[in-house]
Protein backbone atom coordinates (compact mmCIF):
# COMPACT_ATOMS: atom_id res chain seq x y z
CA UNK A 1 0.00 0.00 0.00
CA UNK A 2 1.61 3.02 -1.21
CA UNK A 3 -0.69 5.98 -1.27
CA UNK A 4 -4.52 5.87 -1.41
CA UNK A 5 -6.83 8.30 -3.42
CA UNK A 6 -10.57 8.73 -1.71
CA UNK A 7 -13.48 10.67 -3.50
CA UNK A 8 -15.46 12.47 -0.59
CA UNK A 9 -12.82 12.10 1.85
CA UNK A 10 -14.36 15.16 4.45
CA UNK A 11 -17.70 12.75 5.69
CA UNK A 12 -19.09 9.67 6.54
CA UNK A 13 -17.22 6.46 4.99
CA UNK A 14 -14.40 8.23 2.69
CA UNK A 15 -13.51 9.85 6.47
CA UNK A 16 -13.71 6.76 8.65
CA UNK A 17 -11.39 5.43 5.28
CA UNK A 18 -9.04 8.32 5.17
CA UNK A 19 -8.74 8.28 9.09
CA UNK A 20 -7.81 4.37 9.20
CA UNK A 21 -4.96 4.30 6.40
CA UNK A 22 -3.62 7.17 7.96
CA UNK A 23 -3.91 5.39 11.10
CA UNK A 24 -1.65 2.97 9.59
CA UNK A 25 0.79 5.44 7.99
CA UNK A 26 -0.92 4.84 4.84
CA UNK A 27 -0.68 8.32 2.78
CA UNK A 28 -3.92 9.80 1.68
CA UNK A 29 -5.41 12.21 -1.13
CA UNK A 30 -8.88 13.21 0.11
CA UNK A 31 -11.03 14.79 -2.81
CA UNK A 32 -14.33 17.01 -1.07
CA UNK A 33 -15.72 20.39 -1.92
CA UNK A 34 -15.34 21.37 2.32
CA UNK A 35 -12.60 19.77 3.85
CA UNK A 36 -13.26 21.85 6.58
CA UNK A 37 -15.25 18.78 8.07
CA UNK A 38 -12.31 16.55 8.35
CA UNK A 39 -9.04 18.68 9.35
CA UNK A 40 -6.66 16.26 10.06
CA UNK A 41 -3.17 17.55 11.23
CA UNK A 42 -1.15 14.52 9.63
CA UNK A 43 1.34 15.55 7.53
CA UNK A 44 0.52 12.24 5.35
CA UNK A 45 -2.82 13.78 4.20
CA UNK A 46 -3.55 16.21 0.92
CA UNK A 47 -7.26 17.26 0.87
CA UNK A 48 -7.81 18.76 -2.65
CA UNK A 49 -11.14 20.67 -3.14
CA UNK A 50 -13.13 19.68 -6.15
CA UNK A 51 -16.19 19.63 -6.94
CA UNK A 52 -16.80 16.33 -8.65
CA UNK A 53 -20.23 16.84 -10.40
CA UNK A 54 -18.45 19.21 -13.34
CA UNK A 55 -17.12 16.49 -15.54
CA UNK A 56 -15.09 18.09 -17.65
CA UNK A 57 -12.97 19.58 -15.40
CA UNK A 58 -11.89 15.78 -14.57
CA UNK A 59 -9.60 15.22 -16.82
CA UNK A 60 -7.69 17.91 -15.45
CA UNK A 61 -8.04 17.34 -12.07
CA UNK A 62 -7.06 13.59 -12.11
CA UNK A 63 -4.40 13.93 -14.74
CA UNK A 64 -2.83 16.74 -12.51
CA UNK A 65 -3.21 14.18 -9.18
CA UNK A 66 -2.02 11.71 -10.88
CA UNK A 67 1.53 13.53 -11.90
CA UNK A 68 1.66 14.53 -8.42
CA UNK A 69 0.89 11.44 -6.81
CA UNK A 70 2.19 8.70 -9.16
CA UNK A 71 2.62 6.32 -6.11
CA UNK A 72 -1.20 6.31 -6.00
CA UNK A 73 -2.00 2.31 -6.04
CA UNK A 74 -5.30 2.42 -4.40
CA UNK A 75 -8.44 4.14 -5.50
CA UNK A 76 -11.65 4.75 -3.08
CA UNK A 77 -14.74 5.93 -5.60
CA UNK A 78 -16.72 6.91 -2.83
CA UNK A 79 -18.10 10.46 -3.51
CA UNK A 80 -22.20 10.69 -3.62
CA UNK A 81 -24.70 11.84 -2.03
CA UNK A 82 -28.98 11.07 -2.07
CA UNK A 83 -32.08 11.84 -3.85
CA UNK A 84 -35.29 10.49 -2.71
CA UNK A 85 -38.14 11.51 -4.28
CA UNK A 86 -41.06 10.39 -7.13
CA UNK A 87 -39.89 10.85 -10.13
CA UNK A 88 -41.39 13.54 -11.92
CA UNK A 89 -40.48 15.67 -8.76
CA UNK A 90 -36.84 16.10 -10.91
CA UNK A 91 -35.91 18.55 -13.26
CA UNK A 92 -34.14 17.21 -15.88
CA UNK A 93 -31.08 19.84 -14.95
CA UNK A 94 -31.84 17.82 -11.28
CA UNK A 95 -31.73 14.36 -13.27
CA UNK A 96 -28.75 14.98 -15.07
CA UNK A 97 -27.06 16.83 -12.26
CA UNK A 98 -27.61 14.04 -10.09
CA UNK A 99 -26.32 11.40 -12.05
CA UNK A 100 -23.04 13.60 -13.33
CA UNK A 101 -21.71 13.02 -9.07
CA UNK A 102 -23.05 9.67 -8.74
CA UNK A 103 -22.31 7.68 -11.54
CA UNK A 104 -20.25 9.77 -14.64
CA UNK A 105 -17.79 10.91 -12.54
CA UNK A 106 -16.66 7.73 -11.30
CA UNK A 107 -16.81 6.34 -14.52
CA UNK A 108 -14.61 9.35 -15.69
CA UNK A 109 -12.23 9.28 -12.69
CA UNK A 110 -11.66 5.65 -13.02
CA UNK A 111 -10.80 6.20 -16.86
CA UNK A 112 -7.48 7.80 -16.25
CA UNK A 113 -6.70 6.15 -13.08
CA UNK A 114 -7.09 2.56 -14.55
CA UNK A 115 -4.19 3.92 -17.43
CA UNK A 116 -2.03 4.47 -15.07
CA UNK A 117 -2.61 1.15 -12.53
CA UNK A 118 -2.26 -0.67 -15.91
CA UNK A 119 0.94 1.26 -16.63
CA UNK A 120 2.50 0.01 -13.06
CA UNK A 121 0.86 -3.46 -13.47
CA UNK A 122 -0.75 -3.12 -9.92
CA UNK A 123 -3.61 -1.46 -8.56
CA UNK A 124 -6.86 -1.89 -6.29
CA UNK A 125 -9.92 -0.18 -6.94
CA UNK A 126 -13.05 0.12 -4.89
CA UNK A 127 -16.76 1.17 -5.90
CA UNK A 128 -19.05 2.19 -2.96
CA UNK A 129 -22.13 1.20 -4.22
CA UNK A 130 -25.08 0.47 -2.59
CA UNK A 131 -28.39 -1.94 -1.47
CA UNK A 132 -30.06 0.14 -3.77
CA UNK A 133 -27.90 -0.98 -6.63
CA UNK A 134 -29.14 -4.79 -6.18
CA UNK A 135 -32.64 -3.87 -5.74
CA UNK A 136 -34.65 -0.86 -6.68
CA UNK A 137 -37.41 0.78 -4.84
CA UNK A 138 -39.81 3.80 -5.13
CA UNK A 139 -38.78 6.50 -4.53
CA UNK A 140 -35.17 5.42 -5.33
CA UNK A 141 -35.21 5.85 -9.19
CA UNK A 142 -32.36 7.92 -9.66
CA UNK A 143 -30.21 6.27 -6.84
CA UNK A 144 -30.93 3.05 -7.76
CA UNK A 145 -30.27 4.13 -11.73
CA UNK A 146 -26.54 5.26 -10.43
CA UNK A 147 -25.79 2.28 -8.49
CA UNK A 148 -27.12 0.23 -10.64
CA UNK A 149 -24.99 1.65 -13.35
CA UNK A 150 -22.00 1.55 -11.14
CA UNK A 151 -22.37 -1.86 -10.38
CA UNK A 152 -22.95 -3.08 -14.28
CA UNK A 153 -19.22 -0.85 -14.81
CA UNK A 154 -17.42 -2.20 -12.18
CA UNK A 155 -17.95 -5.90 -13.20
CA UNK A 156 -17.08 -4.79 -16.92
CA UNK A 157 -14.24 -3.64 -15.49
CA UNK A 158 -12.92 -6.11 -13.81
CA UNK A 159 -13.16 -8.22 -16.48
CA UNK A 160 -11.20 -5.46 -18.83
CA UNK A 161 -8.15 -5.24 -16.46
CA UNK A 162 -8.04 -8.56 -14.54
CA UNK A 163 -4.90 -9.55 -16.57
CA UNK A 164 -3.52 -6.07 -16.03
CA UNK A 165 -2.54 -6.62 -12.45
CA UNK A 166 -6.02 -4.52 -11.54
CA UNK A 167 -8.55 -5.44 -8.95
CA UNK A 168 -11.61 -3.82 -8.72
CA UNK A 169 -14.20 -4.22 -5.68
CA UNK A 170 -17.82 -3.05 -5.08
CA UNK A 171 -19.27 -2.55 -1.43
CA UNK A 172 -22.89 -2.80 -1.34
CA UNK A 173 -24.04 -1.46 1.94
CA UNK A 174 -27.38 -0.53 3.42
CA UNK A 175 -27.76 1.65 5.62
CA UNK A 176 -24.91 3.78 7.18
CA UNK A 177 -24.80 6.25 9.65
CA UNK A 178 -23.51 9.17 8.18
CA UNK A 179 -24.47 12.96 7.38
CA UNK A 180 -25.73 11.39 4.23
CA UNK A 181 -29.25 11.73 5.83
CA UNK A 182 -29.00 15.22 6.98
CA UNK A 183 -30.79 16.56 4.00
CA UNK A 184 -33.40 14.02 3.71
CA UNK A 185 -36.92 13.64 5.82
CA UNK A 186 -35.24 9.58 6.49
CA UNK A 187 -32.62 8.48 8.76
CA UNK A 188 -31.81 5.28 10.44
CA UNK A 189 -33.71 4.37 13.72
CA UNK A 190 -31.55 5.65 16.45
CA UNK A 191 -30.63 1.95 17.59
CA UNK A 192 -27.18 1.18 16.92
CA UNK A 193 -28.48 -2.70 15.17
CA UNK A 194 -30.01 -0.46 12.40
CA UNK A 195 -27.36 1.15 10.95
CA UNK A 196 -23.93 -0.08 9.85
CA UNK A 197 -21.00 2.36 10.84
CA UNK A 198 -18.04 4.01 8.51
CA UNK A 199 -15.88 2.68 10.65
CA UNK A 200 -16.93 -1.10 9.34
CA UNK A 201 -16.52 -0.39 6.13
CA UNK A 202 -13.30 1.22 6.36
CA UNK A 203 -11.85 -1.97 8.09
CA UNK A 204 -13.41 -4.35 5.31
CA UNK A 205 -11.54 -2.29 2.54
CA UNK A 206 -8.27 -2.77 4.85
CA UNK A 207 -8.70 -5.95 5.23
CA UNK A 208 -9.80 -6.64 1.85
CA UNK A 209 -6.06 -4.68 1.06
CA UNK A 210 -4.60 -7.93 2.77
CA UNK A 211 -5.93 -10.71 0.91
CA UNK A 212 -3.82 -12.51 -1.90
CA UNK A 213 -3.52 -10.64 -4.41
CA UNK A 214 -4.32 -14.01 -6.67
CA UNK A 215 -7.95 -13.76 -5.03
CA UNK A 216 -10.36 -10.80 -5.90
CA UNK A 217 -13.20 -9.84 -3.91
CA UNK A 218 -15.87 -8.92 -6.56
CA UNK A 219 -18.45 -7.69 -4.10
CA UNK A 220 -19.70 -7.29 -0.77
CA UNK A 221 -23.28 -6.37 0.34
CA UNK A 222 -23.41 -5.74 4.12
CA UNK A 223 -26.83 -4.73 5.98
CA UNK A 224 -27.59 -3.46 9.17
CA UNK A 225 -28.66 -6.25 11.62
CA UNK A 226 -32.19 -5.12 11.59
CA UNK A 227 -33.99 -2.26 9.17
CA UNK A 228 -35.36 0.59 11.60
CA UNK A 229 -36.37 3.70 9.57
CA UNK A 230 -37.15 6.94 11.51
CA UNK A 231 -39.32 9.62 9.01
CA UNK A 232 -38.62 13.19 9.78
CA UNK A 233 -41.84 14.53 8.10
CA UNK A 234 -44.41 12.10 8.44
CA UNK A 235 -46.31 12.97 5.41
CA UNK A 236 -43.77 11.40 3.02
CA UNK A 237 -43.18 8.64 4.35
CA UNK A 238 -44.63 6.19 1.97
N1 LIG B 1 -25.00 6.45 4.31
C1 LIG B 1 -25.61 5.40 3.74
O1 LIG B 1 -26.60 4.87 4.28
C2 LIG B 1 -25.09 4.82 2.45
C3 LIG B 1 -25.54 3.55 2.07
C4 LIG B 1 -25.09 2.98 0.91
C5 LIG B 1 -24.18 3.66 0.13
N2 LIG B 1 -23.75 4.91 0.48
C6 LIG B 1 -22.81 5.59 -0.40
O2 LIG B 1 -21.64 5.91 0.31
C7 LIG B 1 -20.99 7.01 -0.30
C8 LIG B 1 -20.55 7.99 0.77
O3 LIG B 1 -21.69 8.47 1.46
P1 LIG B 1 -21.70 8.78 3.03
O4 LIG B 1 -22.77 7.97 3.62
O5 LIG B 1 -20.34 8.71 3.59
O6 LIG B 1 -22.25 10.29 2.97
P2 LIG B 1 -21.63 11.67 3.47
O7 LIG B 1 -21.20 11.58 4.88
O8 LIG B 1 -22.64 12.69 3.09
O9 LIG B 1 -20.32 11.84 2.56
C9 LIG B 1 -20.40 12.13 1.19
C10 LIG B 1 -19.01 12.57 0.71
O10 LIG B 1 -19.12 12.85 -0.70
C11 LIG B 1 -18.60 14.16 -0.93
N3 LIG B 1 -19.30 14.83 -2.02
C12 LIG B 1 -20.64 15.02 -2.17
N4 LIG B 1 -20.89 15.75 -3.26
C13 LIG B 1 -19.67 16.03 -3.82
C14 LIG B 1 -19.26 16.77 -4.96
N5 LIG B 1 -20.16 17.36 -5.78
N6 LIG B 1 -17.94 16.85 -5.24
C15 LIG B 1 -17.02 16.28 -4.42
N7 LIG B 1 -17.35 15.56 -3.33
C16 LIG B 1 -18.65 15.45 -3.03
C17 LIG B 1 -18.85 14.92 0.38
O11 LIG B 1 -17.92 15.99 0.50
P3 LIG B 1 -18.29 17.56 0.39
O12 LIG B 1 -19.72 17.73 0.82
O13 LIG B 1 -17.27 18.20 1.28
O14 LIG B 1 -18.07 17.87 -1.06
C18 LIG B 1 -18.56 13.84 1.41
O15 LIG B 1 -17.18 13.79 1.68
C19 LIG B 1 -21.97 7.57 -1.33
O16 LIG B 1 -21.60 7.13 -2.61
C20 LIG B 1 -23.30 6.93 -0.93
O17 LIG B 1 -24.16 6.76 -2.03
C21 LIG B 1 -24.18 5.51 1.64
Amino acid sequence: MKKVLITGSSSGIGKATAELFLKNEVPVVGIARQHKKFIHTSKLYKPIEADLSLIESLPKLITTILKEHPDIDIFISNAGNGEFQSIENFSANQIQNFLNLNLISHITLCRFIVSHMKSKKNGNIFFIGSESGLTGKKKATLYSAAKFGLRGFCQALRDEVASSGVRVCLLNPGFVRTPFFEHLNFEPHELERNAIEPTDIAKIIFDLLHTRFGTNIDEVNLSPTTKSINFKNKKNDN
